[in-house]
C-alpha cells in the first residue's frame, strides 16, 4: 500500500472571528489571527491518496493529474484571495486551518476518480498544521500514518 502526496503553496488573507463576538473576545479566542483588518499567510496544502501500484503503469496515481485537480478546484480559487470574502466554498465558516482542510477535502474528493483520498493537510507557514482524515471513523493504523504526514 502506498501513500502518494502532492503539495502546493498558496498565499491568501484571512481573519478568524466569530461574528457574534466583540473584537476583544475574538482576540481572546484567535489571537493575532483575529486582527480586524485581516492578515496574510503562505499556506501549504498537501493532498494524500492511498492505493496500490498499478503494475501496468508503476503508479498509484499520476502526480500531475492530482496536481491539475488541486490547481483547478482549490489553488486557482484561493491563491491571492481573501478567504473570508472571495472563495465560494469557504463562505459561512471561520477559515481556520481545520475548517479549510475539511472544505478542501469536500471540494477535491468528487474529482479524484479512482483514488482513495486519505488526508488533506493545511499548514500555515509558522508551522501550524491541521490534517483532515475525512468524515468516517479512522482505523488506528491510519491515524499513525497520518501522524507521520508532514509538510
Ligand atoms: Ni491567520
Amino acid at each position: 500500500m502506498f501513500l502518494v502526496k502532492v503539495s502546493v503553496t498558496f498565499s491568501a488573507a484571512h481573519r478568524l472571528c466569530q461574528p457574534g463576538l466583540s473584537d476583544e473576545e475574538n482576540f481572546a479566542l484567535y489571537g493575532k489571527c483575529s486582527n480586524p483588518s485581516g492578515h496574510g499567510h503562505n499556506y501549504d496544502l498537501e493532498v494524500a491518496v492511498l492505493g496500490e501500484v498499478d503494475p501496468a503503469t508503476g503508479m498509484v496515481a499520476n502526480f500531475y493529474d492530482i496536481q491539475r485537480i488541486i490547481d483547478r478546484e482549490v489553488f486557482d480559487k484561493v491563491d491571492h484571495k481573501n478567504l473570508n470574502v472571495d472563495v465560494d466554498f469557504l463562505q459561512g465558516i471561520v477559515p481556520t486551518a481545520e475548517n479549510m482542510a475539511r472544505r478542501f477535502w469536500e471540494v477535491l474528493e468528487p474529482h479524484l476518480n479512482g483514488c482513495r483520498l486519505f488526508s488533506v493537510t493545511v499548514g500555515e507557514r509558522n508551522g501550524n498544521v491541521a490534517t483532515y482524515l475525512g468524515p468516517r471513523p479512522v482505523a488506528p493504523e491510519l491515524l499513525l500514518a497520518a501522524a507521520a504526514t508532514r509538510l
